[in-house]
């Protein structure tokens, strides 16, 4: 087989952004070639779920007689272990560990950088055959290098992100990320197991004419959400519409399409959740930063996702992203 030279490879687009820095260390490039390494062992396991049932369940042991893992704790896991094991992350903060894991060894408390995410978005999807997949978001440290890091590492607001990303485990498996210069992806090529860049520089359409919302909790909105919601339904071709819903019920698809295509994603506070259910420092941060880089707009309703200062691992938020002229539509009814 011929592989394609003229396509780029994560690694070598990574590289060569390092080029315009001379005074850069790579720990950044290493670290996303890792998060990518895990990512490709993670796509095999969730190619294989479908097998479970054949294989053995999760928390059974499977004909192999090793332990079936659930996807999740799996994902988290590989991340875990190929952050810990390379030179970039000094700690890491997961969606399935109750605390930050700080990286307390010898080359680990030299690292520039913390990293948290949700190893598995979309899980309940699995069983189902739906896309899901893996959020990411990157800083660099506050306390001193050669320190191991603390909490405040962690709770810092998101526009301190240095990076942020995402992997769709969809009908092919892309890899996403972002920092300050651009927005860029990279499609899995399966036949080489190499990440090669397929969507230089993403950029938010500013309309589009998605919405995406859970419309079971409609009741539990409040007016304001529901009024746009009704804006949504009523616009006419005049209007830039008609607006068509579509909601996968994994965040990382649905906000991902809406990236490429145009829309706008919603997870509203509902009176039995205020704050919705999303969690601000894995799953909102980091889509707010990449959207925000692509031309887009993210907030909780009242101010900009990026500017809340976090106090807790965990916390959730209400979540609008999406493109730049829905989003301020959307805002002219939520603080009128
Ligand atoms: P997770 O699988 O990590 O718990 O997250 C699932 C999230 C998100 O992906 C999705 O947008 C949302 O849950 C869907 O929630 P509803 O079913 O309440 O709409
Ligand atoms: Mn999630
Ligand atoms: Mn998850």
């Amino acid at each position: 087989m011929n592989v394609n030279r003229r396509v780029q490879t994560l690694d070598e687009f990574t590289i060569q952004q390092l080029r315009d820095f001379p005074q850069a260390t790579g720990e950044l490039s290493h670290l996303l070639r890792n998060i990518g390494l895990a990512a490709k062992r993670v796509n095999v396991e969730v190619n294989k779920a479908g097998l479970v049932d054949i294989l053995g369940d999760a928390g059974t042991v499977n004909v192999q007689g090793e332990e079936v893992k659930k996807l999740d704790v799996y994902a988290n896991d590989q991340l875990t272990r190929v952050l810990q094991h390379g030179i970039a992350c000094a700690g890491i903060a997961s969606e399935e560990l109750d605390d930050f894991v700080a990286f307390d060894d010898a080359k680990s408390v030299k690292s520039k950088y913390v990293c948290l995410f949700d190893p598995l978005d979309g899980s309940s999807n699995i069983d189902v055959n739906v896309s899901i997949g893996t959020i990411f978001s990157v800083y660099r440290r506050v306390t001193p290098i050669g320190t191991v890091v603390t909490k405040q590492d962690f709770l810092q607001p998101g526009n301190q992100q240095v990076a942020a990303g995402y992997v769709v485990y969809g009908s092919s498996t892309m890899l996403v990320y972002a920092t300050r210069r651009g927005v860029n992806g990279f499609t899995l090529d399966p036949s080489v197991g190499e990440w090669t860049l397929s969507h230089p520089d993403i950029k938010c359409p500013e309309r589009g004419k998605i919405y995406s919302v859970n419309h079971g909790n409609f009741f539990q909105y409040d007016d304001n959400v529901r009024k746009y919601i009704n804006v949504c339904q009523n616009k006419t071709k005049a209007d830039g519409g008609p607006y068509t819903q579509r909601y996968i019920g994994s965040m990382v698809s649905d906000v991902h399409r809406n990236l490429i295509k145009g829309g706008i994603f919603m997870y509203p506070g509902t009176t039995d959740r205020p704050k919705g259910k999303l969690r601000l420092l894995y799953e909102c941060n980091p889509f707010a930063f990449i959207m925000t880089v692509a031309g887009g707009k993210a907030t909780n309703g009242k101010i900009g996702i990026l500017d809340i200062e976090p106090t807790e691992l965990h916390q959730r938020t209400p979540l609008y992203i999406g493109s730049k002229l829905m989003m301020e539509e959307l805002e002219t009814y939520l603080a009128p």
